[in-house]
């Protein structure tokens, strides 16, 4: 039997403007998809490419002083060096503007023709006497029809949402020369979608290429009416390809763009000595393609219809995310929170945004918030205070005498997650990549219990305990290592260190089945840092400074740029709260502050502001607290994380039962509350001096 073939697409990124985190969303899902099923040893290929064409290029390359040629390829090159820093892996990388798209192009409208889908007519347009071309709607402001607001795009009107043709328009102006446009009537070609309504009913509503919502939404918002047909050509002059036998016509970016996955598979196979038609014309391949919300429709009304008429294969799946907001709200320039990712990999680890986006990754529609605070926070408790340390806190004490020769009695823990794995996988496979972090996560929380418990740090202190230390490091790593098999989807780098740290490099997912023993451990280097806040400051800073809206385009110094607030720390809170009255330090030791786990945290039921915890202050000391904490964090927040605990306070009988003890924390109450941890390295029962 053949082995089946995965092809994977992500939304090809428009050439004309960089690569930020809102498309990182879409890539690193699809990446960490890609990752997961190389790991399992599949055949699975990912292809991408730079959508070239269109107006907007052309435009821009004429404002420049360049060919479109010129600005294409430095776009795509700036895209592939972004992709690559974010360790996003393609097979190949191509763009729309190449002979193998053209070539296929003239393939799929050859099916088109033959099916008898293509029709022609006259359209009229604005046009724009002194650029010499039609105008796109987004190319045209003029005053609202309806409301008779100023300054509205030529499609639509932003005050009183009404849409409307270009040509409806009071006093429109053109924005690439300022003319007033003119009416001109041109010849267009037309797809008609109507003729292929039973094929589409049939692909999208029963067979399960689509998420549920997703059919239900186009049955009811497309399927329910007459499908209107689609306008698939634009008038010279345009950036893209000249229709074969229709002089003066082109194909509309949208056409070209999605026949660029199969050229740039096309271009692989050339590469590679592949077959062509094991991959588009096969029912051995499955097509994955990976958008965002908004291309939606391209992809499950007009994509099929196009891949239909000319004989290829049909998705066996398309993927579909949200949008990304930052701090709650859409990405803003003025804000600094529309990032590029360039930007992003001057002040942070892409690993650290790989992680993240993982973390809160489902298979839904639902926009993914990138909440600031909690991005350092969860990078910072479970990647640097959950996984890294567990090698961080073992593997020097290691480096001269190796892995034990035999994998030691670890009371079942290597067996317990090795038996996770078909769940893991089964998390990534549905790309609820926030399942898969989760149950990782669990497994790394006992892992740590394990070192807390045996406390390498002390054995160390004792000759007679040299095998006893080399024992309990070996099962450490070992557990580590299998975290990372599971992680190495997200985060290949650390699966590449940690490949080298252990002296065997991570291939595949079922490594995490059997741990290693009696191999060489190599110098410890440090595999990953905290993340500060004046890291995350300094980003969105730099981000402000990129904004397009800074006055006139010209670069922005920090002496012109707008005066960011003044750092006024505290006096606000100090009001609020006036520093006490002095105490001895004798005072002050009766308090025993120690470091504690979040071993479990849970929702107090019929309470809205308590949450419970179990703290576990090193051993088999453990302490349940009652903290008003809930409208400030979750308990997944929670578990894991170090905080400081009053260890001495006398138990306090409460409605819910007994609190044995209380977290430190900052802040006026409500969501403002701010636990305090200590820096890596510190362990439970550790005291506060
Ligand atoms: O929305 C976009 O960014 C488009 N450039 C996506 C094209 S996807 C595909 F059809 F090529
Ligand atoms: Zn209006």
């Amino acid at each position: 039997m053949t082995e089946r073939r995965i092809l994977v697409t992500s939304a090809l990124p428009y050439a004309n403007g960089h690569i930020h985190l809102g498309h990182l969303v879409e890539y690193l899902q699809t990446d960490i998809w890609v990752r997961f099923q190389k790991l399992l040893g599949r055949r699975c290929v990912y292809v991408c490419a730079d959508d070239t064409h269109g107006t907007a290029i052309m435009i821009r390359a004429r404002q420049e002083g360049r060919t479109e040629e010129a600005l294409i390829a430095d776009m795509q090159a700036a895209h592939i060096r972004d992709f690559a820093a974010f360790d996003i892996e393609f097979d190949h990388y191509g763009s729309t503007h190449s002979p193998a798209n053209r070539e296929l192009c003239a393939i799929f409208w050859d099916g088109l023709l033959k099916a008898g889908l293509v029709s022609e007519r006259e359209v009229t347009q604005l046009y724009d006497p002194v650029a010499g071309t039609f105008l796109a709607d987004r190319f045209v402001k003029g005053t609202c029809p309806r409301c008779k607001s100023k300054d509205q795009y030529g499609d639509s009107c932003e005050k009183c949402h009404s849409t409307y043709a270009p040509t409806d328009l009071i006093d429109p102006v053109s924005t690439i020369s300022g003319a007033t446009p003119e009416v001109r009537a041109a010849n267009h070609l037309f797809i008609n979608t109507e003729q292929m309504r039973p094929f589409l009913v049939e692909w999208t509503q029963t067979a399960d290429h689509l998420y549920p919502d997703v059919a239900k939404w186009l049955d009811a918002a497309f399927l329910s009416e007459p499908l209107r047909d689609w306008d698939v050509s634009r008038p010279a002059p345009y950036f893209g390809f000249e229709i074969p036998g229709a002089p003066g016509q082109y194909w509309y970016v949208w056409f070209d763009a999605p026949i660029g996955y199969v050229a740039a598979t096309k271009e692989w196979c050339a590469r590679t000595g592949e077959e062509f038609a094991d991959w588009w014309r096969s029912d051995k391949t499955d097509v994955h393609h990976f958008i965002g919300k908004d291309i939606t429709y391209f992809h499950t009304l007009f994509w099929p219809v196009m891949l239909k008429a000319a004989g290829f294969n049909l998705p066996r799946m398309v993927h579909i995310h949200g949008f990304l907001t930052v701090n709650g709200e859409k990405m803003s320039k003025s804000k600094g929170t529309f990032v590029r990712a360039a930007t992003y990999l001057e002040h942070l680890d892409p690993a650290c945004l790989r992680y993240y986006y993982a973390s809160k990754l489902t298979p839904k529609l639902d926009d993914l918030d990138m909440n600031l605070e909690e991005f350092a926070a969860k990078v910072n408790s479970d990647l640097v205070g959950k996984v890294v340390n567990l090698a961080s806190r073992t593997a020097r004490f290691v480096e001269g005498t190796g892995l034990a020769a035999k994998y030691p009695d670890d009371g079942g823990l290597f067996a317990h997650a090795a038996a996770a794995a078909s769940e893991i996988a089964a998390a990534y496979e549905a790309c609820d990549y926030n399942r898969a972090m989760r149950l990782v996560m669990a497994l790394a929380d006992r892992a740590n219990k394990y070192v807390e418990d045996r406390e390498p740090w002390n054995l160390r202190k004792k000759a007679e305990s040299a095998a006893e230390l080399q024992a309990v490091c070996t099962v450490a790593l070992n557990l580590f290592r299998q975290l990372v098999v599971y992680l190495a989807p997200v985060l290949p780098r650390l699966a590449r260190q940690t490949g080298e740290l252990l002296n065997r490099p991570i291939r595949r997912w079922d490594e995490a089945q059997t741990p290693l023993a009696g191999t060489k451990v190599n110098r410890f280097e440090r595999l990953m840092d905290r993340i500060e806040a004046d890291r995350v400051k300094a980003m969105i800073e730099s981000s402000r400074e990129d904004a397009p809206t800074a006055p006139s385009q010209q670069p922005t110094t920090a002496a012109s740029a707008p005066a960011a607030p003044a750092a006024a720390d505290g006096p606000d809170a100090l009001a609020a709260e006036p520093l006490a009255g002095t105490i001895s330090f004798d005072e002050f030791a009766k308090a025993d502050l120690r470091v504690a786990r979040v071993v479990a945290a849970e929702e107090v039921p019929k309470s809205k502001k308590l949450l419970r915890l179990t703290l576990s202050l090193g051993g088999d000391e453990r302490r349940n607290v009652f903290a008003g904490i809930k409208e400030a964090y979750t308990p997944e927040q929670l578990v894991g994380r170090l905080v400081i605990c009053v260890a001495n306070l006398a138990p306090r009988k409460m409605t819910f039962g007994m609190s044995e003890g209380m977290v430190v924390a900052a802040g006026p109450g409500g969501s403002e509350i701010y636990l305090l941890s200590p820096d890596p390295g510190a362990v439970p029962g550790q005291r506060i001096h």
